[in-house]
């Protein structure tokens, strides 16, 4: 009998090698990599190909099945607003009929918070069906009572084995599944255990056929893993429609879903929800929530405006510059990149006359975002000068521009939205690159609202702190 073949996948990326390795090559992690047997041999039914993946219409031949694209009808995507603001936003208006969507995120961050929510606001001639294969059913009638949910569309049903969830699926046909946790799911034809990356891989290729097959929406929840243990959520994303994480380890009660991956929408959203004693909230406001508690007229915090998708949100920014100790200057950048950091002081070094090769450099983005536009070169060059000359810069002021290496400032993308919400947020005054001189004219500002135009490093510097 011929050896079955097995490839090897890593737990973190999803990375996959023929053999084993002890180090991804994907992302270098240590001992994640996991055997996942190919289901390509016979299965127990005595029938080749994968169980799940097996075609019903393998008989037709195949000249038949080959289409023209006029005859292909185009349809609509038939969408259902889960009438939670940010959840819509970030999904592009609302769950897609017959699509399958994973919600990753750490263990604890909210996702059976958020789906349950969900089914409580499901439209009452509808059918939610949650499959908890993690919590009993207990516990999630507890916590619906303390979120104070009261659905007559919810049903629930305790289920970790595939052949069970399949026919509920099939039987009940809900609007939308919820599957908490696709970790906890087994098929019973693979040897492999519950959370294995055989076992995760085979159990969303049979859901992702039932959605296709019955138009019916599944929501997968995967937890993000750490010790690599069980497969996480990543070795999953090729295969499902839309992939959204949940963040917030260190935002406190904030919480940020984003889109990764949606085939039916935009992937830069960023939705924004408060955990409360009440379950999540979606935050409108998110630039003053990212600002609440930020202290005034201090050095070494500057804001900024970044766009998150179609939305800028107002960012603070803070610096901490020191004298080193050492024998060499540290630099330390959280939610940024340090090569940025490093580009961004050695221009100020050329165009400035500011060395820093005596300083530690630390940069902190506050809220647990991470910055990876351009745009917010100039406010993060700004917050360490602030902090090295100890010295605030200009009060309510939103800085805005990418520094090139000549000492240019160079436009930024959206410059009208960020100047837009920088007056709502109450800021006085706005600094942005000559290069979105045009953008700006004719968009509706309170006329003491101020903008700044500058073309070279020097003279925004002189604007910054003057
Ligand atoms: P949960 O949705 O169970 O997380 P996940 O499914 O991602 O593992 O969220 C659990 C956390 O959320 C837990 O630490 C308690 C907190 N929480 C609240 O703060 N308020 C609430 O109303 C609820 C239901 C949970
Ligand atoms: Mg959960």
């Amino acid at each position: 009998m011929a050896k079955p073949k097995s490839t090897f996948f890593c737990t973190d990326c999803g990375h996959e090698t023929s053999g084993w390795l002890g180090k991804c090559p994907g992302c270098g992690s240590w001992n994640t990599m996991q055997e996942s047997l190919k289901t390509d041999s016979t299965s127990k039914s005595g029938k080749r190909g994968t169980w799940v993946a097996s075609d019903d219409e393998g008989a037709k031949p195949v000249g038949r099945r080959i289409v023209t694209m006029e005859s292909i009808e185009t349809g609509t995507t038939m969408r259902q607003p889960s009438k939670i603001s940010e959840l819509d936003r970030v999904l592009g208006g609302g769950f897609v009929q017959g699509s399958l969507v994973l919600i990753g995120g750490d263990p604890g961050i909210g996702k059976s918070t958020l789906l349950l929510q969900v089914a409580g606001q499901w439209p009452s001639d509808g059918m939610v069906l949650y499959i908890t294969g993690e919590e009993s059913l207990q516990q999630i009638r507890m916590r619906a009572d303390r979120i104070s949910i009261d659905s007559k569309s919810l049903r629930l049903l305790a289920a970790t084995d595939f052949t069970t969830l399949a026919a509920a699926i099939k039987e009940t046909k809900p609007d939308i599944t919820i599957i908490d946790s696709v970790q906890t799911m087994y098929v019973e034809e693979l040897s492999a255990a519950p959370g294995s990356v055989s076992q995760v891989r085979e159990v969303t290729a049979g859901l992702l056929r039932l959605a296709k097959q019955l138009q019916t929406t599944i929501v997968l929840v995967g937890h993000v893993t750490k010790d690599g243990s069980i497969a996480g959520p990543r070795v999953l994303e090729h295969m499902v429609d839309t992939v959204l994480y949940f963040e917030g380890e260190n935002l406190e009660n904030y919480r940020m879903l984003r889109a990764v991956k949606n085939r039916f929408g935009a992937t830069d959203e960023l939705g924004v929800f408060e955990m409360t004693e009440r379950g999540l909230i979606s935050v409108d406001n998110a630039s003053m929530a990212l600002l609440a508690g930020r202290p005034q007229n201090v050095a070494g915090s500057v804001i900024t405006a970044c766009m998150e998708g179609t939305r800028p949100l107002l960012l603070e920014i803070q610096a901490l510059v020191n004298e080193t100790s050492g024998n060499f200057a540290l630099r330390m950048a959280q939610g940024y990149d340090r090569n940025r950091l490093n580009m961004l002081l050695a221009a100020a070094e050329k165009h400035l006359g500011i060395g820093f090769q005596n300083y530690d450099t630390y940069i902190n983005v506050i809220g647990g975002l991470k910055i990876n536009e351009t745009a917010a070169d100039l406010a993060m060059l700004a917050a360490v000068l602030s902090s090295v000359n100890d010295k605030p810069t200009r009060d309510k002021t939103l800085i805005c521009g990418e520094i090139g290496l000549t000492g240019e400032i160079r436009s930024v993308a959206q410059a009208d939205k960020r100047a837009m919400e920088a007056s709502r947020m109450g800021m006085k005054s706005i600094i942005l690159p000559s290069g979105n001189k045009r953008q700006l004219e004719g968009v509706s500002l309170p006329d003491k609202f101020e903008i700044y135009f500058v073309d070279k490093l020097q003279e925004a510097i002189d604007i910054i702190f003057s």
